[in-house]
């Protein structure tokens, strides 16, 4: 596809890998809309990118419908969804409780399906469009501590094969993303990001394959893609 007008939404895209890919798909040319919960550092992040900002966050199902409402006020069409908000919650399968299960998966699973839900509506009357899921290499393989969200992110490379499968005939490219270990804030409330350390990744990195990803002509497209630090030791 081709970058230049196209529109953009980008869940979670006031901090780390969301920003990164806004800021880099907007030099290219694109137009952009980002989510989050925080609106001062949505704000201050759209203003930077030059984005529309739409508060919303992406485990209320009544702020997933607001997005695409207030998508509908500025675009008619939508050419990119980019499922990227989600959270971690990490603790040993004896200390999991229900609660925190259910935000992981609040977020990152059924916020993930309701946003592809509602994008696919309008992907369908346009017969194009494209879904970016960004899961993670703990889609890939489990570990200790890794429960609640290691499932959330088995889950989303689980729906990213059905949603291929029933949007495929639209000419929808769905692609699932997943980056290892990135230098963001992630996991950290205050949103402060971690400092750049030359051998690991960065949110850059992930934002110049979902470039890529997309910028392959419509006719094919690119189903996984496993990003992770050459030689972090
Ligand atoms: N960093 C890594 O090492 C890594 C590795 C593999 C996969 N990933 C995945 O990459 C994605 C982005 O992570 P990141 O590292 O860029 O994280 P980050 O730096 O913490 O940024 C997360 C972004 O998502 C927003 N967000 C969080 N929860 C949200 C919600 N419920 N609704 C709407 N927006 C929400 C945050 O803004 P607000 O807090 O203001 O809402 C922020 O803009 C996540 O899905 C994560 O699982 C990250």
């Amino acid at each position: 596809m081709n970058l230049k007008n196209a529109n953009v939404l980008i869940t979670g895209g006031s901090l780390g890998i969301g920003k990164a890919t806004a800021m880099l798909l907007k030099e290219h040319g694109a137009n952009i809309a980002i989510t989050g919960r925080n609106k001062d550092r949505l704000d201050k992040a759209a203003k930077e990118i030059g984005a529309i900002a739409i508060q919303a966050d992406a485990g209320n199902e009544a702020d997933i419908k607001k997005t695409f409402e207030e998508l509908s006020s500025h675009w008619d069409r939508l050419d990119v969804l980019v499922n990227n908000a989600g959270i971690g919650k990490h603790s040993a399968l004896a200390e999991v409780t229900s609660k925190e299960f259910t935000d992981v998966f609040n977020v990152n699973v059924l916020g993930a399906a309701l946003y592809a839900r509602e994008a696919a509506e309008w992907f369908k009357k346009q017969n194009s469009g494209n879904i970016i899921n960004i899961a993670s290499t703990s889609g890939l393989k489990g570990y200790e501590t890794g429960t609640m969200y290691v499932a959330s992110k088995f889950a989303l490379r689980g729906m990213t094969e059905c949603w291929r499968a029933e949007l495929r005939r639209y000419n929808v490219r769905v692609t699932l993303v997943n980056p290892s270990e990135v230098t963001t804030a992630f996991g950290n409330p205050q949103g402060v990001e971690r400092p750049d350390e030359p051998k690991k990744l960065r949110s850059m990195e992930i934002a110049h394959v979902i470039k890529s990803v997309l910028e392959i002509d419509d006719r094919g497209f690119v189903t996984d893609a496993t990003v992770f630090a050459t030689n972090p030791w």
